[in-house]
């Protein structure tokens, strides 16, 4: 005899096929270009130029991308840059690589179909502020580790590009739960679909074979201390978050932030002065590539 399911086996099975669904959209993404590594592998070697150019060129959407970004102040200069080689050269080698890096990362975050469209974009701008955040609190904390922390912070948000295709289940929690940021928004994405972004995304850069600590930092973002060794980078992404987080008056008024009183703040020394100090560096950085994240 066949017995009826109970309402709470039902619900079980649900998410337990919804999780499966979620994984599986996980390991669908494409790869992650591997004109990053080229590129990479050939600055290490410090090839020749025309090799570094010959690499990009061969992806004609990253070549544009690079064009246009190499005119940004913040990673290139203002002024117009007329070819790849030449924008090879304004960059420099550390800037180049944060370059590629963003062009080959939009394209994760600006593919969805119409609907999630407006919130994809939203997340393609905070990321991007986030990265560009990590990467000037690095500077100022002298962190050697620069380009590992820009990476960090620019994909520390990579899970949500999944969770955003259950659009529907995704938006109903947010929607309903519009306080909720941090790991009260972590412990909701679990309970409603069995896994949270820090996890996808920690699976997804772990699938995209990015460096241990960059898959342990965007595990981690939200919850940085609960890393065992060298927690700096968890951390780093953990502040460039909030801080990115704290200029949207939305968020801000949601889950204030008050640096003095917490602990990873007060770990790097950083106050509500620094806090400010760094917006309004992040503010002039995000205008001038503003016209890129537009495309
Ligand atoms: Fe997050
Ligand atoms: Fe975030």
């Amino acid at each position: 005899m066949i017995r009826q399911m109970s309402c709470n086996e039902v619900k079980a099975l649900h998410y337990e096929l919804l999780l499966k669904d979620i994984l599986a959209s996980a390991e669908k993404l494409p790869p992650f270009p591997d004109v990053v590594w080229k590129v990479m592998s050939l600055l290490r070697k410090t090839a020749p130029v025309q090799e570094i150019e010959q690499v990009i060129q061969y992806d004609p959407v990253i070549t544009a991308r690079v064009l246009m970004l190499s005119q940004s102040a913040f990673y290139g200069r203002k002024t117009r840059v007329s070819s790849l080689r030449e924008a090879i050269f304004v960059l420099g080698n550390q800037k180049l690589m944060q370059v590629v890096l963003t062009s080959c990362a939009s394209r994760f975050f600006q593919s969805r179909p119409s609907g999630s469209d407006g919130d994809e974009r939203e997340l393609w701008y905070h990321s991007v502020a986030t990265a560009v955040t990590g990467e000037t609190l690095a500077r100022q904390l002298k962190h050697k580790k620069v380009l590992t922390i820009y990476t960090a912070c620019l994909l520390h948000d990579i899970g949500k590009t999944v969770l955003n295709q259950y659009a529907k289940v995704y938006l109903h929690l947010r929607v309903t739960n519009p306080k909720l940021d941090g790991k009260g928004l972590i412990s909701a994405e679990r309970k409603t679909l069995g896994i949270d972004h820090q996890e996808l995304g920690e699976l997804i850069a772990r699938r995209w074979q990015f460096p241990k600590e960059v898959v342990e930092a965007i595990g981690h973002h939200h919850n940085p201390l609960a890393v065992k060794h060298d927690a700096d980078l968890a951390m780093l992404a953990y502040i460039a978050d909030r801080i990115v987080n704290d200029m949207d008056k939305d968020h801000a008024e949601t889950n204030p932030l008050d640096p003095e009183e917490d602990q990873v703040f007060a770990h790097w020394k950083l106050d509500g002065e620094d806090v400010e100090k760094l917006q309004n560096k992040i503010i002039d950085a995000m205008e001038g590539i503003q016209h890129f994240l537009n495309h």
